[in-house]
């Protein structure tokens, strides 16, 4: 078929049609939970308090996250991969008023000091009214996160990995430990701009957003990161000497980091 001007245009017009047209199952379970650009974003340590010095040395609050990052990439290269092991956690709302409530935790590379572009992947939990709701996701930052198709409940073991084959190339994966069953998506960056340095690796507990307000936090217990690994240069890195990150909320401690060994530590809800 020759293109003309009115071809091109009737197929514009076509694309459009479609793309407003109702989507899949998961875009409808999204919205009806009101989660549709359920994002992830950059750490934010902006309007929080530094911990005193007694407290503790390379210990930093943040509004959003609670974690372990490490904050440069090592002399072996720059990130390429990181992984860990956790259970996904029971939310119990923290007070009556039947309001949403969730957290996520998840593994990514480049979401504290670069701020480009974000390679993440990982679970929510949401208690919205007594009903709890749990999601697996991946995300490339500044796009919003989607949602794999893998029915996840509370106590599920799951192995979450992200790597990069190039700046803008790379896979999320989530593996049930139980049953060694996994999804892997492949992405790309989203624009020229969102390319991946590898410049920081970070396992993290997140107070996330929708839209620009935070969700509010969910009491999640705990969660313990196990198998915390990063890949440089074909070396491998864990998380001791890495920045501990606790979440502060005006002027409260609400989620904090114990670090147990070069592999382990877990996220606590106060
Ligand atoms: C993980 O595997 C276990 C054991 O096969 C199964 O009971 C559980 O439902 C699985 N969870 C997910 C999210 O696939
Ligand atoms: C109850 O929790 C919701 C959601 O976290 C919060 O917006 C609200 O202020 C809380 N209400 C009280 C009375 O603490």
């Amino acid at each position: 078929m020759k293109f003309t001007s009115t071809t091109i245009l009737a197929t514009a017009i076509l694309a459009g049609t479609s793309f407003a047209a109702p989507r899949s199952g998961l875009i409808d379970r999204l919205q009806s939970r009101g989660t549709l650009s359920r994002q992830s974003l950059p750490t934010e340590k902006k309007g929080v308090l530094l911990k005193e010095a007694a407290a503790g040395a390379n210990v930093q609050y943040s509004k959003n996250w609670a974690g372990v990052v490490r904050e440069q990439p090592p002399a072996s290269g720059t990130y390429s991969a990181v992984s860990a092991t956790f259970t996904v956690p029971e939310p119990t709302a923290t007070n009556e008023s039947g309001e949403m409530q969730a957290v996520s935790a998840w593994v990514g590379i480049d979401g504290d000091t670069y701020t480009k572009a974000i390679l993440q992947t990982g679970i929510d939990t949401y208690i919205q009214d007594g009903k709890k709701t749990f999601d697996a996701w991946y995300e490339w930052y500044p796009l919003s996160a989607e949602n794999f198709d893998l029915a996840l409940s509370a106590g599920d073991v799951i192995v979450a990995k992200v790597e990069t084959y190039s700046p803008s190339e790379g896979a999320a994966i989530i593996e049930n430990k139980s049953s060694g069953q996994s999804v892997t998506k492949t992405l790309s960056a989203p624009s020229a701009d969102a390319t991946l340095a590898g410049q920081n690796a970070e396992w993290i507990v997140e107070d996330f957003n929708t839209g620009s307000s935070m969700v509010p936090l969910v009491n999640f217990d705990r969660v313990d990161f196990t198998g915390a690994q990063a890949e440089a240069g074909g070396a491998k890195y864990g998380v001791k000497n890495a920045a501990v990150l606790d979440i502060q909320q005006n002027g409260d401690l609400k989620a904090h980091v114990e670090i147990q060994s070069d592999t382990e530590f877990f996220v606590t809800y106060q």
